[in-house]
């Protein structure tokens, strides 16, 4: 059974609810899911042993890319995690009035790309508030490539 880890950084519970969604799908597929808020992650379980890990990150800021606070941690220290080669996805909430629409899901991506990370499907960028149907088929979109 493949194993899969689910990392998010959620403010107003948006894109905690989308990593459940996405949760859904794995399990659906039959694909091990380890669903965690960023604050309970270190950069050293992301290579544990995973086939794919997720993240989950909402934009926050006005005049450039913020990340969510609860997540600006594990990003800055995410060179150090063991991902070279492993497949990841990104995904996260975010509104498309704003400058930078779903930013924070393009500086995870930019950053796993340069690491060397395998980038598993196109990212979700989930616009206002999230949508059951379409999380669901993304995640079993990416579920069918783990
Ligand atoms: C002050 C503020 C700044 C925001 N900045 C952005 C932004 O730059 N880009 C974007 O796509 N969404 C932006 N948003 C929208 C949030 O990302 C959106 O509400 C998201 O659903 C929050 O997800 P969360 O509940 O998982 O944190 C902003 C919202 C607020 C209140």
């Amino acid at each position: 059974m493949s194993k899969s880890l689910i990392v998010y950084g959620s403010t107003t519970g948006n894109t905690e609810t989308a990593a459940e969604y996405v949760a859904e799908a794995f399990e659906n597929k039959e694909i091990e899911v380890e669903l965690k808020n960023v604050t309970d992650v270190s950069v050293a379980d992301l290579g544990n042993g995973y086939d794919i890990v997720l993240f989950g990150c909402s934009t926050w800021g006005e005049e450039e890319i913020e990340l969510q606070d609860d997540f600006i941690p594990l990003y800055d220290a995410l060179e150090e995690a063991d991902l070279k080669g492993k497949k990841v996805s990104v995904f996260g909430c975010g509104d498309s009035d704003y400058t930078y629409f779903c930013g924070a899901v393009d500086a995870i991506e930019e950053k796993l790309e340069k690491m060397g990370a395998v980038v598993i499907g196109d990212s979700l960028k989930v616009d206002g508030d999230p949508e059951r149907n379409a999380i669901t088929e993304w995640g079993k979109e990416i579920a069918e490539k783990v």
